[in-house]
Parts: C-alpha cells; sequence; structure tokens
C-alpha cells in the first residue's frame, strides 16, 4: 500500500471509535496521560463517564472522522467497523485508520484494499491483553500493515502496551493473534481435560492445579528447543523424546475407561500416528508439526 498523506503522530489528535470495555478503557488511559481525544460510541451514553474525564464527544462518525489525522477503533466485529467506516469513507480519505478491533487476517486484507481504495493510510492492531491488563507490562498489541504509519504512531502506542509491527500485510497480526490464542485454549483444553481424569480419581480440579503448573512450568520453556529443532528441519537430533516412545495409547485408553471424553488428547495421538506410518517412528515429538502443517488449504475458510 502507498501512503496517501504526511501521516501524522498521535500529538496531532485521536478519535476513538467504539467506547466498550475495551475502547473505553483505551481513551481512558490516553485521558489519563493528558492526550486530547476525540470519543464517539454508537451508544451515546458510554461517553459520558469520558467526556466528564476530558475528552471531546462526536456526535456522529462523520463529526468523529474530520475532528482528527488519526482516527482508531475498536468495535466488535468487522462488519460492524464496515458498517461504521463505509458511509464516512470520503472523510476519511487522507486521514489514518488504525483498527484495533479483532479480525480474521482476510478481514483486515479487505479492509487494507478498502482504505487503499479510499486513499486512507490503514495500520491493523491486534490487542493481547484483557481491558485490566492495558498499559501494564505485559500488555501486547501487534500491528501490521502501512509501515510508514507504525512508525509515526508507535511511540505513542506504547501508552497502551507494548508493540510489535509483523510487517506489511494487514492479515499478519491477525494470523499471528489467532495463532496464539490457538496455543492458548489447546493448553487451557488440556488442563482442563487433565483435571477431568484426575476428577475421576476424587481429585478437585484446584488439586490438580496445584500439581500440575510446577510440573508444566518448566516444560513450557522447553518449547523453545522444540521450536529449534522445528526450524532446523532435523527431527534426529539426538536427546529428543520419540514418536514411538510418545504412544498416547494410555492415555486415551485411560480416558475413555473413567467416562472422560478423550477427543483432545486423541487428536494430538492422530498426529503422531500419521507420522509414525510414514515411517517416521524413531525422530522426535516435534515431528507432529508435519502433520499439523501439510494439511491443505481451504479456501472456503479465512
Ligand atoms: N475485552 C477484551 O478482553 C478484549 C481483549 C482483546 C481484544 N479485544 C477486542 O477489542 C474489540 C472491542 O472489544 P470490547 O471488549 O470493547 O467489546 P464490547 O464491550 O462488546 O464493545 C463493543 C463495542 O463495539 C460497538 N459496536 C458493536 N457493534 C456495532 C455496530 N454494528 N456499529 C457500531 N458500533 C458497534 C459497541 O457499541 P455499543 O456500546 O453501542 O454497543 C461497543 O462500543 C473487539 O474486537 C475485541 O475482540 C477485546
Amino acid at each position: 500500500m502507498t501512503s496517501k498523506s504526511t501521516t501524522p503522530n498521535l500529538d496531532s489528535g485521536i478519535s476513538l471509535l467504539g467506547l466498550g470495555a475495551m475502547g473505553g478503557v483505551l481513551a481512558q488511559r490516553l485521558l489519563e496521560l493528558k492526550q486530547p481525544i476525540t470519543v464517539w460510541n454508537r451508544t451515546p451514553a458510554r461517553a459520558d463517564a469520558l467526556v466528564a474525564a476530558g475528552a471531546a464527544r462526536a456526535d456522529t462518525v462523520t463529526d468523529a472522522v474530520l475532528a482528527n489525522p488519526v482516527v482508531i477503533t475498536c468495535l466488535f466485529r468487522y462488519a460492524s467497523v464496515r458498517e461504521t467506516l463505509d458511509p464516512v469513507a470520503d472523510s476519511l480519505r487522507g486521514r489514518t485508520l488504525i483498527d484495533l478491533t479483532t479480525t480474521t487476517p482476510d478481514e483486515a486484507r479487505e479492509l487494507g484494499l478498502w482504505a487503499d481504495a479510499h486513499g486512507i493510510d490503514y495500520l491493523n492492531g491486534v490487542i493481547m491483553a484483557p481491558p485490566q491488563l492495558i498499559g501494564e507490562p505485559g500488555a501486547q498489541i501487534l500491528y501490521s500493515g502501512s509501515r510508514d504509519v507504525y512508525d509515526r504512531v508507535a511511540d505513542g502506542l506504547s501508552v497502551w502496551a507494548a508493540s510489535t509491527y509483523d510487517g506489511p500485510d494487514p492479515g499478519a497480526a491477525s494470523l499471528i493473534d489467532l495463532a496464539m490464542l490457538s496455543a492458548m485454549y489447546q493448553m487451557f483444553a488440556g488442563l482442563f481435560h487433565g483435571a477431568a481424569m484426575a476428577g475421576a480419581q476424587g481429585m478437585t480440579a484446584t488439586e490438580f492445579a496445584t500439581r500440575a503448573i510446577p510440573f508444566l512450568e518448566p516444560l513450557i520453556a522447553h518449547f523453545a528447543v522444540d521450536a529449534a529443532i522445528i526450524d532446523g528441519g532435523d527431527y534426529t537430533v539426538p536427546g529428543q523424546q520419540s514418536l514411538e516412545f510418545s504412544d498416547l495409547s494410555d492415555i486415551v485408553r485411560a480416558s475413555d475407561g473413567v467416562g472422560v471424553d478423550s477427543s483432545t488428547i486423541g487428536a494430538v495421538q492422530a498426529l503422531i500416528r500419521r507420522q509414525r506410518d510414514a515411517g517416521f517412528g524413531s525422530e522426535g515429538f516435534a515431528r507432529i508439526h508435519e502433520s499439523l502443517r501439510s494439511a491443505p488449504k481451504r479456501e472456503d475458510a479465512a
């Protein structure tokens, strides 16, 4: 994408559209730091406290867009972003749009094409923190899209969270966000499955957590070792647990035997089996990466 404007930094003024649980906290943080902002929300009452704290109120989306050179959206889903911005596309021309709404990679790319067609500089942002962590250590926002925009606003945006730029493809930040969430959900599903199995033995989930956390914490750090093996592409590196050793049948049977759904662990077993059936049983467990990344792309899935 080409740059349409001499993109301003955030000191030139921000309009924030969307004051839900997340947008409200983003606005609050800017006000605490005496950053002038204009706010708009579909349900106007949600802006009242922020206006009382010093924000300027925009009664319409057009007023919000025209008030400042940088427009930040934090709405619900992609459809609400387009519903809100489509009617004001002409007013956005020459301005900077930073969309912090969670979108899929293809939605972010589509918004990039839409912005390009209307002469709008666009940066996609994905917030990886709950509202209560905004401005706190550990909060992250991933950005992708216009490098020019990112370079000018990155310092200002760091008041919310540590910023990372993931490249010019607007969809990149969304894909990385979803990859992180995928890892998180599967990790928790694994913990919940373990707790259900131990529960069949009378252990509470809290007791299971007390035992599982010290067992798993050092293993999570070991992911960096597996990651280096995956990147090197050599699954025969000595010291790895082999796929033959990693037979999960006992776990699947024990889970089934106590009436606990074994589909999560069964899915891992299936990934292992594909590599063993292909003759790689003596290679390391990290080789299931090859099972995962060999699925055909589904064009209708994005
Ligand atoms: N909350 C979190 O923990 C969290 C964490 C990371 C990322 N995020 C992302 O941040 C974004 C906002 O989340 P949130 O927690 O603030 O959600 P929320 O509390 O449900 O707020 C949604 C916001 O979107 C507005 N909205 C919904 N549909 C709309 C439409 N059709 N037209 C115009 N405005 C519309 C709502 O306006 P009304 O007030 O009028 O309903 C409200 O301002 C989401 O994309 C979410 O995935 C949230």
